[in-house]
């Protein structure tokens, strides 16, 4: 089709090509054959996020483990807040997606006989991580890649930036995106969307995930009337390095490692975590859920018990005892990052590590297929909430998710293609106004007055102080003020420069855009959430109470811009609320 803006259509278009991305292409053309698939991605798909995912990949596969205790754990972790009907088929259909990775070439670590290799997780009772020495996103992320060029009917988009959805009744038809390397901006209509763009870390001024994690996909679906799910629940990683954030994988914890303070002591003993044992123990101290162990971190600040760095307080993980075999064996990429860039060596030295946003619970509201509200649009891994990680997910519980959910929205979205009709005429003025839109607020040279580093700062420490790890309403109302006069600003943001050639100015401006809508859906739904449950932990509410709260939230956007919260029953299916109880 070339009518005018719109330049191609597909039958299935999807926005990202990491591991939710790749792995929907994949089910999509295995679905049916005949269908035309795209892949839209802002990076080259080798540098979607997925690739720097470390420790592991869960899915029961020991004889002594069960689907029932990775479903409890993974449910007890999210601290009910999970739809359980979503992790019943999640933990089902994990371990046949991993195997099926292996058959496709993924280097699993293996055992000394052979057999694949599993090693523990925070919050699991079970060893059921499978891993890639400590690159496992790397090796599942090359596997897919892999895979997916073996269809021809997989049509890539590299570097393209996809800046709004079409939608004309409820329904999804395409998208307008910028091709970077060129600067040319076009449509491509599309019977059916998936949004996989990872998450959006970079909302925070400390965060393990890279750059391009400015949850394009949640502001792409929010402003095209898809609703945000559980926006307030943002995890901590409680072992980040203090300056770039790089994440110092939880399995040197798996491995044995201790966290100490500053007087060398394994503070998590103090709160209600296990005690201390030579050897790790499963659901206990280092392998406590992330985040009561970055709560606990908090606590040891105000007692005084962390030390000082250029880049505030921080505790240190002690992997010494480890000894280098070991550490070369399975953590040679932990090793790596402390060389490059802290210059310490963790055979011999403490690794400096504090809390790190690392990860984003809520996500565009989908059903358990990956469906969102507005036809024809779906969404998968960290952008979409389906949501089987409620409050709280486990490590090692998001690489499996990309793959089930991954595929659960391929094959729906190859349904709904197969049988949908071409877009209609009226998104092509859509698209014209998009384009329009684009060329003369940021691309007609005449540059506004707002600089992008700026806004993003601002709202960067905002939301830090807002929405840390600890929240209140005064301190969430007071971010909220800040972000609505940074929306003011936004709209006068200056792109200087008006070459049309990798203009990383346009698309830094598009970002802080995109993700000032994020963060403003977290404060509105934080401001809501009147209790503390998993990450979102209120001291004005310190108490979980489930009559008024065990409900997921939705934001949606009004059509005057703001956001509007209501509420959705979460799914109980066999595990009623209970209290959550680790190292005992
Ligand atoms: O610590 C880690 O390796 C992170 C894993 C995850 O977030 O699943």
């Amino acid at each position: 089709m070339s009518d005018g803006p719109i330049t191609a259509t597909h039958d299935v278009l999807l926005v990202g090509g990491g591991g939710a991305g790749l792995r929907a292409a994949i089910a999509i053309a295995e679905t049916n054959a005949r269908l035309d698939v795209a892949v839209v991605s802002k990076v080259y798909p080798m540098r979607s996020h997925t690739v720097s995912a470390e420790g592991g990949a869960a899915g029961v596969f020991a004889a002594d483990d069960s689907l029932d205790e990775h479903a409890y754990d993974t449910i007890s972790g999210s601290d009910w807040l999970a739809d359980q009907d979503a992790v019943e088929a999640f933990v089902q259909e994990a371990p046949r997606e991993l195997l099926q990775l292996e058959h496709w070439g993924c280097p699993w670590s293996r055992q000394p006989d052979g057999h694949i290799a599993v090693r523990a997780f925070g919050g699991m009772k079970k060893m059921r991580t499978w891993f890639a020495a400590d690159k496992t996103g790397f090796h599942m992320l090359h596997t897919l890649f892999q895979r997916s060029l073996k269809y021809d009917e997989v049509t890539r988009y590299d570097e393209w930036f996809v800046t709004r959805l079409l939608v004309d009744d409820g329904r999804v038809h395409g998208v307008v995106a910028i091709d970077l390397i060129s600067g040319r901006i076009e449509a491509i209509a599309a019977k059916a969307v998936v949004l996989c763009t990872g998450g959006c870390g970079k909302v925070f001024p400390f965060t393990t995930n890279a750059n391009i994690n400015t949850g394009d996909g949640l502001a792409l679906g929010y402003r095209a009337g898809a609703p945000l799910k559980d926006m307030e629940m943002v995890q901590y990683h409680p072992t980040g390095l203090p300056f770039t954030g790089i994440l110092i994988t939880e399995a040197t914890r798996a491995e044995g490692g201790y966290l100490v303070n500053k007087d060398g002591y394994r503070y998590l003993q103090d709160y209600d975590l296990g005690q201390p044992s030579p050897t790790p123990v499963l659901r206990s101290m280092e392998l406590g859920p992330r985040d009561r162990l970055s709560q606990a971190f908090v606590h040891e600040v105000e007692k005084g018990r962390t030390t000082d760095s250029p880049y505030g307080p921080v505790v240190h993980l002690d992997l010494r005892h480890l000894g280098e075999k070991l550490i070369e064996a399975k953590l040679p990429m932990v090793r790596e990052l402390c060389l490059q860039y802290e210059r310490i060596d963790p055979v011999t030295e403490l690794i400096p590590v504090r809390p790190v946003v690392h990860y984003m619970m809520g996500g565009v509201h989908t059903d358990i297929d990956g469906a969102t509200p507005l036809a024809g649009l779906y969404a998968a891994g960290e952008t979409a909430c389906v949501s089987i990680n409620g409050s709280n997910r486990l490590g090692s519980n998001s690489l499996p998710e990309c793959l089930v959910f991954g595929a659960r929205a391929g094959r729906v979205a190859a349904e709904y293609a197969s049988t949908a009709s071409g877009p209609p005429a009226v998104i092509v003025d859509q698209a014209r106004d998009e384009i329009r839109r684009l060329e003369r607020d940021l691309l007609s040279g005449e540059p506004g007055t707002e600089r992008v580093a700026d806004l993003r700062e601002q709202m960067q420490t905002t939301m830090e102080e807002s929405a840390g790890i600890y929240r209140n309403g005064p301190a969430m109302t007071k971010g909220a003020d800040v972000l609505g006069e940074l929306q003011q600003r936004v709209r006068r943001v200056r792109v200087a420069d008006p070459s049309r050639a990798f203009n990383t100015e346009l698309v830094a401006a598009l970002e802080v855009a995109n993700m000032l809508d994020v963060a403003e859906c977290m404060l509105q739904s934080g401001l809501q959430r009147e209790e503390s449950r998993g990450a979102h932990q209120r001291t004005d509410f310190p108490a979980r109470d489930d009559e008024r709260f065990l409900t997921h939230l939705l934001v949606h956007r009004n059509a005057d811009g703001t956001a509007r919260v209501e509420r959705l029953p979460v799914t109980i299916t066999r595990w009623p609320p209970g209290e959550r109880k680790y190292g005992r």
